[in-house]
């Protein structure tokens, strides 16, 4: 039996299976599904940053036109599994676990929902929220970083183990008797999820024991599970629809207090209940990056070999929940050191618990050690690149392990070519346009792990020659049906028009969330081995028990949706193999995960990005000119679609590096700046063509593609090379995000 899978080059750039479906609207998504008798959700939120609810007058709003309900905590039905272990009457505490939405009368932050109102119409609903009238007993609230970062603290969890979460490889702090030395500080502020889609969910009871809910998710087995403990229900009475996400960065992997909220007034008022959060909202109830103090130290030799790496983190978090990322994971890894030292501290604020974003902590990380790195470098007189290649780690410093693959160093010398590095005069404030403008070029490398979890792939074949795949993942905007139907045609070795992938439904077989850049590695791993297996039954109904008895599977060959013996007595059409055998499909569903190579190797993708800018000499503006991204992401499946997770990182990075900043205003502990008028990403004036590159070799160990991850790595380092290439435009370093004109003048 043939076992050469991705050798085909036809099929790489496939458009996307459903690009016609999502440009024509006819892509449904969480908010769109017409439900009979929709009713709908608008949540009240509260105006201060800490205290008790005193009282809610509801009356009035009970009385509106077209309301069916007023939820919040004093008239909230109680929820077996959700309210379990929170009853303070008995001394029990919800500290360290998330949000219970209408539990109890405590203000943890400003904008916490602290009622719902339901009505038959999403305007009678939004009208009637503003006449809830909440009266708080306001207590003391703390939500200014630098006024309290001396109550940072290590995570318990990493306090339970003894060393608090710390890590120390050779001696601690050796870069400060380096003959070559950085120090310094990094600012990341608070950036916040805001997708073109809302979040939004329409809760759906079929049965008082049985509910549907058609959901933004990266996860719909978390929110399955999620619901069904907190309703006390059987898991598979509850389906999680997420046929479409409208873009998702790590805000929907988690299961949220309005997803709760939702299910919960469906249940009362006995009717769909469609919930859709505003972009203030988004602020407050969907998580963010975290606010994140850096200090990174770094010592060389004067021929510019790194002697100590510090790196120490502060981020904040919320007053309830511990939220943790590995900020600090980069320094342990990405250069070869031999001593490194890092420190993880979180602050607990009175704001709503952070969550991952697009390269969750490695991002942050990444900008502070590629900031210094390039900060050094100008010490060492040496070029960024060399500094990198003088430190380049031939194997995992950290884990002493081999690298499954690692192409870092053709990264490095393909995006320097493409962009002209070479060619720049490396002295600060050295170059200009015809009309004036400070021209500056710089580089960052990301790097984030290769993972693959284990996942579940049905596929049915029908007499016609069609294929469905199933798999309960999402596609949070990557293109994954995409690049599952391209892995089976090639391991089928049919065209991709007769394959469907089907996901977005709890129903289909289990699969993880969509993030960490591991759904191609783990999914992809899925579809191939359902595919394989698929291949061997119709081989073995293809011998059958007939004069063809004698041919072994392993003389079959598998083409053009054909099979054909090596002695030829055997060369018959795979639907004919049905038809043969009277069987209207064949049914296959297969396992797959990874094994023993998770042990010996290490598995990352890696990348680099180059950047060059123009900056106005007088006002400050920057202007991002031109990019090359270069990913060594293992075999890349589709070049179209992966190309496009490359734009879109890079995108996010210059929004990280110039732009995005979500602003409190301590007096009151409330986001001032919470909508997209005032709240900056990057629009299409931004960003200038953007090279994505591929190194595409496959990796030999991670799956049976080859293919690593590329959806985290188009991001990590990105904001480093913005702020790098500012520094080599104007000679001024900004270590403090977002590099606005302000800071440049
Ligand atoms: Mo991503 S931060 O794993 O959605």
């Amino acid at each position: 039996m043939d076992t050469k899978f991705f050798d085909s080059k036809a099929v790489e750039g496939l458009d996307r299976v459903d690009g016609r479906l999502k440009v024509t609207g006819a892509a449904r998504y969480s908010a769109e599904f017409p439900i009979p008798k929709l009713t709908y959700g608008v949540l009240v939120t509260s105006t201060v940053a800490g205290g008790k609810i005193q009282s809610m007058d509801a009356k009035k709003a009970e009385k509106a036109p077209g309301v069916l309900a007023v939820i919040s905590h004093f008239n909230a039905p109680q929820i077996p599994g959700y309210s379990e272990g929170s009853n303070p009457a008995k001394g029990q505490t919800t500290k360290g676990q998330p949000l219970r939405i209408f539990s109890d009368d405590t203000i943890y932050f400003y904008g916490q929902p602290v009622a719902l109102v339901v009505a038959d119409t999403l305007e009678r609903a939004q009208f009637t929220a503003g006449l809830v009238q909440a009266q708080y007993q306001k207590t003391s609230f703390q939500t200014g970083f630098d006024a309290n970062v001396s109550s940072a603290d290590f995570p318990s969890q990493a306090k339970n183990r003894n060393s608090n979460g710390d890590y120390l490889r050779g001696e601690a702090d050796a870069y400060k008797t380096a003959p070559v030395k950085v120090e310094a500080e990094y600012v990341i502020p608070t950036e916040v999820h805001n997708p073109m889609e809302l979040q939004s969910i329409i809760a759906v009871w079929d049965a008082p024991d049985k509910v549907t809910v058609y959901d933004k998710t990266q996860s719909l087995k978390g929110v399955q599970g999620t619901i069904a403990q907190a309703f006390k229900i059987p898991v598979e009475n509850v389906q999680v629809v997420a046929t479409y996400v409208g873009g998702a960065f790590g805000n929907a992997l988690r299961t949220w207090p309005h997803e709760i909220a939702a299910v919960m007034a469906a249940q009362k008022v006995g009717r769909p209940v469609k919930l859709v959060i505003s972009r203030d909202q988004m602020f407050t109830m969907v998580g963010y990056r975290p606010y994140t103090w850096q200090k990174v130290g770094l010592g060389a030799t004067a021929d510019g070999k790194l002697v100590g790496i510090s790196h120490e983190a502060i981020s904040q978090t919320s007053t309830y929940e511990e939220f943790t990322e590995g900020t600090v994971n980069v320094s342990k890894f990405l250069y070869a050191c031999p001593n490194v030292n890092t420190r993880y501290k979180i602050l607990p604020l009175n704001v709503s618990t952070p969550t991952w974003m697009r390269g969750p902590g490695e991002a942050s990380g990444a900008f502070a050690l590629d900031c210094a790195m390039d900060e050094l470098a100008y010490q060492l007189n040496l070029d960024p690149i060399e500094l990198r290649l003088r430190n380049h780690a031939d194997t995992d410093p950290e884990r002493n392990l081999p690298w499954s693959s690692k192409y870092l160093k053709e990264c490095y010398q393909e995006a320097a070519d493409r962009i002209g590095w070479f060619k720049r005069n490396p002295k600060p404030r050295s170059m200009k346009t015809e009309d004036g403008m400070l021209i500056g070029y710089g580089m960052g490398t990301g790097s984030f792990s290769a993972g693959r979890s284990a996942a579940t792939a049905s596929i049915q074949m029908l007499a016609d020659g069609t294929y469905t795949i199933q798999c309960a993942t999402t596609d949070i905007g990557p293109g994954t049906a995409t690049a599952m139907v391209q892995i089976a045609s090639d391991v089928l070795q049919v065209p991709v028009e007769k394959i469907k992938f089907q996901l977005g439904n709890s129903s289909f077989p289990k699969a993880p969330s969509q993030g960490g850049s591991s759904t191609v590695s783990t999914v992809g791993s899925a579809v191939t081995a359902v595919c394989v297996s698929l291949k061997n039954k119709l081989g073995e109904l293809a011998i059958g028990q007939g004069e063809a008895a004698s041919v072994k599977p392993a003389d079959l060959t598998f083409a053009n949706g054909q099979i054909t013996s090596k002695d030829q007595s055997i060369k018959i059409a795979y639907a004919d193999v049905l038809k043969k055998h009277s069987l209207p499909t064949l049914d296959v569903t297969e396992e797959s995960k990874s094994g023993d190579e998770r042990r010996k190797y290490s598995f990352y993708s890696f990348s680099v990005h180059f950047v060059e800018v123009n900056v106005h000499p007088a006002t400050g503006q920057v202007k991002v000119k031109r990019v090359v991204s270069c990913a060594d992401a293992g075999k890349i499946i589709n070049h179209k679609t992966a190309g496009s997770q490359v734009i879109g990182g890079a995108i996010g990075g210059i929004g990280m590096a110039l732009m995005e900043e979500a602003v409190i205003d301590d007096r009151f502990g409330r986001y001032v700046n919470n909508n997209l008028a005032d709240y900056h990403v990057p629009v299409h004036a931004d960003i200038p063509a953007i090279d994505a590159v591929f190194i595409d070799k496959k990796d030999p160990y991670i799956n049976p593609m080859g293919s690593k991850g590329v959806g985290e790595i188009s991001l990590i380092g990105m904001a480093a090379a913005v702020a790098n290439a500012v520094f080599h435009a104007t000679g001024k370093r900004v270590r403090d995000l977002p590099i606005t004109t302000d800071k440049l003048v």
